[in-house]
């Protein structure tokens, strides 16, 4: 492939490693809420992130993270040294690598409990592995060779197509087989199962905030990907083979090599090197813990399980009492004595030795009695030893060894985020001169999350207007969107009439090609939106909102958007062909340049703008996405289609784009099917956990958003039905979907 001399703002292939610098626009509001975020413990802090993708207080929070562990004192105690380089770098993991394996394998060959205590604690940095990948691919970033091969590498390690092959599965599967069970990511208690320390949360959180600012830290992240696989600490700790081969890693670093500059390249350097020091960090902190279980008494432990208990124990204990106090008191006391009370329970009758044998406390525990159930089988056999030793006359002094594993470094970094102010900040509520300068911010979205309540509002609009075609949809010339009452049935007949009735029987070869500039001219009424292609999808699997059958499905169609990360097949790269082919050199959509763009007409920036908006609220605008992505697919299958090809053959102009969603957006088993699949499998999955009548009214909501994409197409009809309003039956009109609307 040649690259363009008449743009060089936008050559193919694209050799893009970095994105020019630009600030972070946050709303005022989104800066208090950002402020009142990093005083939260570092657990309630990583919830906060992991389930919210929409504000940008959060994204103000991610920088600020991003900034507080890349800054230049992040390490004070360690020298980098000046000449390591790129070059250097595969040698310099490897050494980090030999260093650290001895303590990883002194880890897992620690006793059964231990080992467990362990795994459990790094189950969260184990899990959220590869997380930065999520957002890699987005219309800012596509179609960069660089992001292309991490998008393989994102597709291969989410299981290329078998979420069960993941490495997220995998790796549940290994901790499963050690009895460390935990719940989905973006469960409340997920960090809470995993008994995660501050550290282990802060170090999650780091990862995350990578993970949503990826266009802008691009060459940080090729450092994070390769360091933390290479470094493969998980797979050795569970003993694991790695999903991604070394070979490939380095040859992402050599790619990465080749194309950046210095800069960029020392960009990446420095990412390394804080990969190789958080691991460092992290193995001394589980040593830490492990040491810290294997010395701790049996006191100690038995004092550990009581302060987690007692907070819940509420009222619970009744009249019971405990050197003269009563149990209920002194478990809601904020500063609980736990030696005190801990040398005062074993004195009491609670762990005397009945007539039957057992303690009252023992009886307590055990099937039928009061407390049975409250502790797991861990906890019930610590208090079983412990009532033995009791009995046994032990009475060793107490003193309670607190967990304080990786406290001191969890300290530093919250420090460090509670100070962190990065320059390139700027506190602005947005205002929006048009159209174009809205495309480019939710295009560049990383770096004006302030506008994000403007998208939001944007979408609303269009959702709301769409509703009219609830009763006249019927009439429109390429969809339906008459609405109709929910069954699987009554969607895949509407699939059926429209693709067939619509779409593919009306197909006749054209008899008269028009002109040259005519085609080029519908073909430019096309491109805005080819151009941001799948884009709606790009945000729908990120880790903590992936969970769903029908996320692993949306996910699944967007792979096939970007060609599995494989140029060739990336329908971005396809459409960049086809607009060289016809003369159309554009700058890249996420450059000022491309809003003084003259060749794609200001009209038609509507449908992209609204796609973008639902695109960038994904959990807000889930349903109206699964309805959108339905409309979407099916549209331009069979005549649209068709015709284009015969009017770009006739003139020798590439037809790559078209021909390709020929093929794979079909309605036997491509991505209308597979977009009217996903529809039945989430309300199916509603059906069953919240009853028909919540299914009606999410359906609701998904048919809004097939009619949205209809409310960009149907010109014609909404001119119609504007002209005479609500006529009884509106006739189809014969004409192209937006060209229509310059006319
Ligand atoms: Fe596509
Ligand atoms: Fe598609």
């Amino acid at each position: 492939m040649t690259a363009s001399v008449a743009n060089p703002a936008c050559p193919l292939p694209d050799r893009t490693v970095a994105l020019p610098a630009r600030t972070f626009e946050i709303s005022p509001a989104g800066r208090e809420e950002a402020d009142r975020l990093r005083r939260l413990p570092a657990d309630e802090l990583f919830f906060r992130l992991v389930r919210n993708q929409e504000s940008d207080a959060v994204l103000l929070t991610c920088r600020r993270l991003l900034d507080a562990y890349l800054g230049h004192d992040a390490f004070p105690n360690t020298v980098p040294d000046p000449a390591v380089g790129i070059a250097e770098v595969p040698s310099l993991v490897e050494q980090v690598r030999a260093e650290l394996a001895p303590v990883v394998a002194e880890l897992a060959g620690q006793p059964a409990a231990v080992r467990q205590l362990v795994y459990r604690q790094r189950a969260p940095l184990a899990l959220l592995d590869g997380c930065w990948l999520d957002l890699v691919s987005q219309p800012a970033t596509q179609p960069a060779i660089i992001v292309n091969r991490l998008y393989a590498q994102h597709y291969l390690l989410r299981g290329a197509g078998n979420p069960a092959r993941s490495q997220e599965h995998r790796r549940r599967r290994a901790l499963e087989a050690a009895e460390v069970t935990l719940p989905p990511i973006g469960a409340h208690d997920f960090l809470a199962k995993a008994q995660a320390r501050p550290l282990t949360a802060l170090h999650a959180c780091g990862y995350l905030a990578l993970s949503r600012l990826p266009a802008n830290f691009l060459p940080e992240l090729v450092g994070v990907q390769f360091a933390f696989r290479m470094l493969g600490i998980d797979d050795l700790l569970l003993g694991s083979e790695p999903v991604l081969p070394g070979e490939e890693l380095r040859s992402l670093l050599a790619g990465f090599g080749e194309l950046a500059d210095r800069a960029a390249q020392a960009r990446l350097v420095r990412a390394v090197r804080l990969v190789l020091e958080l691991e460092r960090e992290h193995l001394g902190m589980l040593a830490e813990l492990a040491r810290w279980r294997s010395e701790q008494s049996l006191e100690s432990r038995v004092a550990e399980i009581i302060a987690r208990h007692a907070p819940l124990a509420g009222r619970q204990h009744g009249r019971i009492s405990v050197g003269g106090r009563l149990l209920s008191e002194i478990f809601a006391d904020p500063n609980l004595d736990l030696a005190g009370f801990l040398g005062a329970f074993r004195e009491s009758g609670q762990v005397t030795r009945g007539s039957d044998g057992d303690s009252p406390f023992s009886t307590a525990i055990k099937f039928g009695g009061p407390m049975f159930g409250i502790f797991d089988a861990e906890e019930a056999a610590v208090f079983r030893a412990w009532v033995a030793s009791v009995q046994a006359g032990q009475r060793p002094p107490i003193e309670i060894s607190p967990n304080t594993a990786g406290d001191a470094a969890a300290r530093r970094w919250a420090a460090r985020l509670a100070e962190s102010e990065p320059a390139d900040v700027v506190i602005r509520t947005p205002a929006v001169a048009d159209d174009r300068e809205l495309f480019f911010r939710l295009v560049n979205i990383e770096n004006f999350p302030n506008t994000l309540a403007l998208a939001a509002e944007h979408a609303r609009r269009n959702l709301a207007d769409a509703e009219v075609l609830f009763e006249h949809g019927a009439a429109g010339r390429y969809t339906d969107a008459s609405y109709f009452e929910y069954t699987p049935q009554a969607l895949y007949r509407h699939g059926e009439r429209v693709y067939w009735g619509k779409l593919v029987d009306p197909y006749r070869p054209l008899t008269e090609i028009p002109d040259r500039d005519e085609v080029i001219f519908t073909q430019s009424t096309y491109a805005l939106g080819y151009l941001i292609d799948g884009a709606w999808l790009h945000k729908l699997g990120n880790t903590g909102h992936c969970e769903r059958e029908s996320d692993q499905m949306l996910f699944a169609i967007y792979a096939d958007e970007v060609g599995h990360g494989d140029l060739v097949k990336n329908h971005i790269t396809l459409t960049h062909r086809v607009l060289h082919s016809l003369g159309i050199d554009l700058p890249h959509i996420r450059t000022e340049a491309f809003t003084d763009q003259a060749d794609l007409p200001d009209e038609l920036y509507g449908f992209s703008l609204h796609q973008l908006a639902l695109c960038l609220l994904p959990d807000t605008f889930y349903n109206e996405l699964l309805g959108y992505n339905y409309a979407i697919e099916m549209f331009g299958s069979g005549e649209l289609r068709l015709h284009e090809i015969q009017k770009l053959r006739h003139h020798g102009f590439d037809d790559c784009y078209e021909q390709a969603h020929l093929t794979i957006d079909n309605f036997s088993a491509g991505h209308t099917r597979q977009a009217a699949d996903i529809i039945v499998s989430y309300l199916d999955g509603v059906r069953r956990t919240a009853g028909e009548d919540v299914v009606q009214q999410e359906w609701r909501r998904i048919w809004r958003g097939y009619a949205s994409f209809a409310l960009f197409v149907e010109h014609a009809l909404l001119k119609q039905l504007a002209g005479s309003p609500a006529p009884a039956d509106p006739q189809p009109a014969d004409t192209e979907p937006f060209a229509d609307l310059l006319i």
